[in-house]
């Protein structure tokens, strides 16, 4: 079975609530109606109900009528929900008439019903930068427990079966936190490998990757990747993590073999991690291009509950895609 088949079966087997901050989004709008047709998820879209269902009718769309729709000017959970928002950033400054503002922004509701417990996770980001759509995840919904750095996955569909799991591969940071420090990029390759477990549903071998392979070079930015490696294998022992190696010899046996001899990783690797996002994400997108590869993601990691971005350039299909994602992140299974 297809990955994004198997996805959507375990999606269904545990439905979660979605929200979707941007349902008067024509894209949004035709994937809400397909995952709620395929009962992928339970949906709440934010939008001036009126609006939404004209829109939904325009367009054809026999499904809509099964989501919650949720209308950010005038909805009965704005005291509680202003009244959380300053709790948890009073020492911020935050006053609840900046948070009557604020609450206003369908992207900032969204992250509030999450918080208060009336949805498990958020897809957003059609309409939206990546800042915007994250900045209120940061500050009310914040990182889980022990982690104190987001950053984005891409499961990467290759081609060339030859490479990875069977052509599967995860790559990360590529979509988040653009210059992690060592302890950081140790915490990244960590929720990497959790994150590949998890969604892509094989065992993770990390390389993490740098422009020199077992002190071929020297130089600072070399040490923070030796760095981040030791850090992230003494934080998760059961995990396979080594480094630092360049992209070849991660990828080709016998690169990895005359690099790195010995190397239970070398040539082996299934999961790559980039010392900054430039890198990461420079690679995703040429990779993506050039060897006509599948990317799905980013897929947040190390948010306290399910919250992912979707590029403004994404289809109906990626936000399909994404939601499932999402709702088995929140299953945790
Ligand atoms: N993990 C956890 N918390 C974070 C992170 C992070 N990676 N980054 C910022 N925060 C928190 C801060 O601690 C702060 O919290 P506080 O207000 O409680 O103190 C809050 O978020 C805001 O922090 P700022 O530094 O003001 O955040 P800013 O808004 O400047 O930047 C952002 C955050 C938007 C994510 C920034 O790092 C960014 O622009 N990253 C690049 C995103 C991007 O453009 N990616 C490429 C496109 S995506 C793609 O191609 C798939």
């Amino acid at each position: 079975m297809e990955f994004i088949e198997q996805v959507k079966q375990k999606a269904r087997s545990n439905k979660k609530r979605i929200v979707l901050p941007e349902g008067l989004e024509e894209r949004t709008l035709r994937a809400a109606d397909i995952i709620l047709s395929e009962g992928l998820a339970e949906l709440t879209l934010i939008g001036n109900p009126t609006l939404l269902h004209e829109k939904a009718a325009l367009l054809g769309l026999k499904n809509i009528n099964k989501a919650i729709v949720v209308d950010p000017e005038n909805h009965d959970k704005l005291d509680a929900y202003t009244d959380l928002m300053v709790q948890i950033r009073k020492n911020k400054g935050l006053t609840k008439e900046d948070a009557l503002v604020q609450i206003k922004n369908p992207l900032c509701l969204a992250v509030m019903m999450i918080k208060a417990g009336d949805a498990d996770g958020e897809v957003a980001g059609a309409d939206n930068s990546t800042g915007d759509v994250l900045r209120p995840a940061f500050q009310f919904v914040k990182t889980a427990p022990g982690i104190s750095v987001v950053s984005g996955a891409f499961i990467m569909i290759l081609k060339n079966k030859a490479f990875g799991h069977n052509g599967m591969m995860v790559f990360a940071d590529c979509a988040v936190h653009p210059n992690p420090t060592a302890e950081e990029l140790a915490e990244i390759a960590v929720a990497t490998g959790r994150t590949t477990q998890a969604i892509a549903g094989f065992e993770p071998r990390i390389a993490m990757l740098s422009f020199s392979t077992k002190g071929s070079a020297k130089h600072e930015m070399v040490d923070k990747v030796v760095k981040a490696t030791a850090l992230a294998q003494a934080m998760a022992p059961d995990l396979k993590i080594e480094g630092e190696l360049q992209s070849d010899a991660a990828i080709i046996p016998e690169i990895g073999l005359k690099k790195a001899p010995g190397s239970e990783i070398a040539g082996q690797a299934n999961v790559l991690v980039f010392p900054t996002l430039e890198t990461g994400n420079i690679a995703y997108k040429l990779v993506q291009r050039m060897a006509d590869a599948e990317a799905i993601g980013p897929i947040l990691q190390g948010m306290a509950a399910p919250i992912n971005d979707l590029s403004r350039g994404c289809s109906v299909s990626d936000i399909v895609n994404l939601v499932a994602i999402t709702a088995i992140q929140a299953g945790g299974n």
